[in-house]
C-alpha cells in the first residue's frame, strides 16, 4: 500500500511507549498515515521524523478532562479521516499499591486506576466512533493477559483488564451494523520494554523459561496489531489475542 492522500489514518494512542512507538513504525511501513499521542512534545516530534512516513502528533494527558474529545479532535483534523484507533496508553499503577497481594493493595486508588484504563478506553471509543464508522474502521485496546488468566498479585489489574474485554466484546457485536470491529491484544510480558525494567530482570527470566517461543518483543506484537485493522481481517471482530510466546494458553 503506498502512502498518499488515500491511505488510511492510525491514531496511535501511547504512541511514545514501548508497544506504541513500533505500532506507528509497523503501521507507517505498512503504508498508513499514522498520529502519534503522547504527553511530551519533542518526543513524540522525534518519533515522527523518524516514522519517514505522511506522520504528525497530538500532545494530550489523558487524565485531563475531555481528553478523549480533544485528542481524538485534533487527530481528524490532521488528514482529515482516522480508520484505525490504537490505545497503548499506560497509565499505571503510578500510585498506591494495586499489584502485590490484595491486602496489601490500597484501596482509595482502585478508582483512580480504573478510571485511567477501563473507563480511559471507553471514552476514547466514544469519542472516535463517528470517525471510525465513516469508512468502517478499526479500534485496538491494549489490555493484559492478566483479564484473561488468573494469577497471584494481580487482582486489581486482572479486573480492570477483565472491564475491558468485557467492553470490547460487546461493543464489537452492536459496531459490527457500522462496519466497525473492535479488538484488545493482550500482552503479558513484553521484552525491552518500560514495564520490563521496572519489573526487574529476575522476574523477565523466570517469565521467560516458562514462554516455549520466547517472550516478545514490541516488534513481535506490531504486525498483528497492524494486520487487524487491515482489509485481510475484514470478517474479524471481538478478539481478545494474546501475543506472549506461549506463556499462557
Ligand atoms: N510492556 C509490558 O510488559 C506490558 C505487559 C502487559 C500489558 N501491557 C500493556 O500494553 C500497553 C502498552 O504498554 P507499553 O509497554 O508500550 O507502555 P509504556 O512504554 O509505559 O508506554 C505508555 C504510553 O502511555 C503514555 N501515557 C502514560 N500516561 C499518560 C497520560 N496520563 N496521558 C497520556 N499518555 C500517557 C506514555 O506517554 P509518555 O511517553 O508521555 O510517558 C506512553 O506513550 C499498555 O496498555 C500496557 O498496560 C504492557
Amino acid at each position: 500500500m503506498a502512502a498518499s492522500e488515500l491511505a488510511p489514518v492510525m491514531l496511535v494512542a501511547g504512541g511514545t511507549g514501548s508497544v506504541g512507538a513500533e505500532v506507528a513504525r509497523e503501521a507507517a511501513a505498512q503504508g498508513w498515515r499514522v498520529i502519534v499521542q503522547g504527553r511530551d512534545a519533542a518526543k513524540l516530534s522525534e518519533l515522527v521524523a523518524r516514522l519517514g512516513a505522511p506522520a504528525d502528533f497530538v500532545v494530550g494527558d489523558v487524565a485531563q478532562p475531555d481528553a478523549a474529545q480533544t485528542i481524538v479532535a485534533a487527530a481528524a483534523a490532521k488528514f482529515g479521516r482516522i480508520d484505525a484507533v490504537i490505545d497503548c496508553v499506560s497509565t499505571g499503577p503510578r500510585e498506591g499499591r494495586l499489584t502485590g497481594l490484595f491486602k496489601d493493595t490500597t484501596p482509595e486508588h482502585y478508582a483512580a486506576f480504573y478510571d485511567l484504563s477501563a473507563a480511559w478506553f471507553q471514552r476514547l471509543a466514544h469519542a472516535a466512533y463517528p470517525h471510525l464508522a465513516e469508512r468502517g474502521g478499526t479500534l485496538v485496546g491494549f489490555i493484559s493477559d492478566a483479564g484473561k488468566f488468573a494469577a497471584p498479585r494481580q487482582t486489581i489489574v486482572g479486573a480492570a483488564r477483565a472491564a475491558e474485554i468485557g467492553f470490547v466484546r460487546n461493543l464489537a457485536v452492536e459496531a459490527a451494523r457500522d462496519g466497525i470491529r473492535v479488538h484488545a491484544i493482550a500482552p503479558s510480558y513484553v521484552l525491552e520494554s518500560r514495564t520490563a525494567a521496572l519489573m526487574g530482570s529476575e522476574r523477565m527470566e523466570t517469565a521467560a523459561k516458562r514462554a516455549g517461543l520466547g517472550l516478545p518483543t514490541a516488534a513481535d506484537i506490531a504486525p498483528m496489531t497492524v494486520f487487524l485493522c487491515g482489509p485481510g481481517a475484514a470478517k474479524i471482530t471481538g478478539q481478545i489475542i494474546s501475543v506472549n510466546g506461549g506463556l499462557n494458553a
